[in-house]
């Protein structure tokens, strides 16, 4: 195909990204607009208010990145958008955006698996980074449902079972069919090849970034920039010694997470220590600011420490299945956290694998990632056709 340019658009959340990326790995532009202030109003994401935000701002990012990159649509290849999972309202304002572009430039469309483009982003930043290779993925919401029957785009990833050893069940990929709900936001896989990924863990209940997200809640935090950087930042002022909260799952041998518990464990450890999440962080007592911070920290290191011993069962287990891994992604929201890069970092190296983390700004939702899976995607041929010009509107 040779030279490739792809706009990549996500909304699957709260974000509302674009991004523009050349297949050399060049990102020539990236935008990211948050409703930061939704969510500190409601502590979460509100489907139907997200929706509007998206709109309302989704044809100012899109002609933003493709400014920035030095663009009009008459230069890209194709167009990637984010499919699913996420919130449906929210995934089929990017998807219609994608399908006006797409069609109204006569432009390949590439739909996207959110968390499939997670992962694939650390190969933009790692040229090394060769299949098969591991990652963990970490995110937030819970309250993601389903794949929508969104656009006619198909998405050619698929994620298969490790117990269901031929046919493949978990997360979905294609569209009108139901996809994971929170599990499918705290994942470790094994990556095979391009749209081939093995679960081995996944979440039974909430993901951890929505343990972060309801934690900061509770403790009153600032969620402007959501909760898991607030805690982050508490945390350092904290004694993580000082709550005991037991590890989750401790008596299972599998790869699974649960933060369920935890999150029922630190909401009674606030209620017990009389702390009023009314009472924002900033107005606390010096007394009560540490008591917080040590509920943070507790709540950080017991948290982590799940992740830790549950990637370090799954590295032995893939290296059995697959002796030539040498990485271990870790990406999605949580994974911009420093102590969380920290501990795996230690476990992956005493396993004898390599970490690779891409920074902070390509671990939160964001259109490079989106754009970038496209590029993959599009070099082997997995892309639909352009929609027609006069897309009707009532397509999803
Ligand atoms: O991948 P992401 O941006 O969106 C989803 O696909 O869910 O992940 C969002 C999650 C939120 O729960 C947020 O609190 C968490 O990532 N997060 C963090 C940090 N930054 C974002 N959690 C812990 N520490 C952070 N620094
Ligand atoms: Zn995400």
């Amino acid at each position: 195909h040779g030279d490739v340019v792809v706009l990549g658009i996500e909304t699957s959340c709260d974000d509302t990204a674009a991004a523009v990326v050349r297949s050399n790995g060049e990102i020539l532009s990236q935008v990211v607009s948050s409703q930061a202030d939704l969510l500190a109003k409601y502590g979460g994401v509100a489907p139907k208010m997200a929706e509007e935000a998206h709109s309302q701002v989704i044809d100012q990012v899109v002609q933003e990145a493709l400014d920035k990159a030095y663009m009009t649509e008459k230069d890209l290849t194709a167009v990637a958008v984010t499919i699913g999972p996420g919130l449906s309202l929210c995934l089929r304002v990017g998807v219609q955006k994608a399908r006006r572009i797409a069609g109204g430039f006569n432009l390949p469309i590439v739909g996207i698996h959110h968390m499939e483009a997670h992962a694939l982003v650390a190969r933009l930043i790692e040229k090394d980074l060769q299949f098969p290779f591991m990652a963990l993925l970490i995110s937030g919401a819970s309250i993601f449902t389903s794949l929508p029957p969104l656009s006619r785009a198909f998405c050619y990833c698929r994620v298969y079972d490790h117990r269901e050893e031929v046919s493949f069940i978990i997360l979905i990929m294609e569209v009108n069919k139901k996809a994971s709900g929170s599990g499918g936001h705290n994942l470790l896989i094994l990556a095979r090849d391009l749209g081939q990924y093995i679960q081995l863990g996944t979440t039974i209940d909430d993901a951890i970034g929505e343990a972060y997200d309801k934690t900061a809640k509770w403790l009153g935090l600032d969620m402007r920039r959501s909760g898991g950087p607030a805690i982050e930042k508490l945390a350092m002022e904290g004694n993580a010694e000082s709550v005991k909260f037991s590890i989750p799952m401790k008596q299972h041998k599998d790869c699974n997470f649960s933060y369920a518990g935890l999150k029922t464990q630190v909401r009674l450890a606030i209620e017990s220590k009389k702390i009023d999440a009314k009472i924002p962080i900033s107005s606390a007592s010096n007394e009560d600011r540490l008591s917080r911070a040590d509920i943070a920290a507790s709540f950080q290191r017991i948290a982590v420490l799940h992740l830790e011993e549950k990637c370090e069962r799954a590295i032995q287990w893939a290296l059995k299945m697959e002796p030539s891994i040498r990485h271990l992604v870790v990406s999605g929201g949580v994974a911009s956290n420093q102590y969380v890069r920290a501990q795996l970092n230690m476990v992956v190296k005493k396993n004898g694998l390599q970490l690779v983390c891409p920074p902070p700004q390509l671990c939160t939702d964001n259109g490079v990632m989106v754009a970038w899976t496209g590029i993959e995607n599009f070099r082997m041929g997995r892309y639909d056709p352009p929609p027609p010009a006069q897309d009707p509107e009532d397509f999803v």
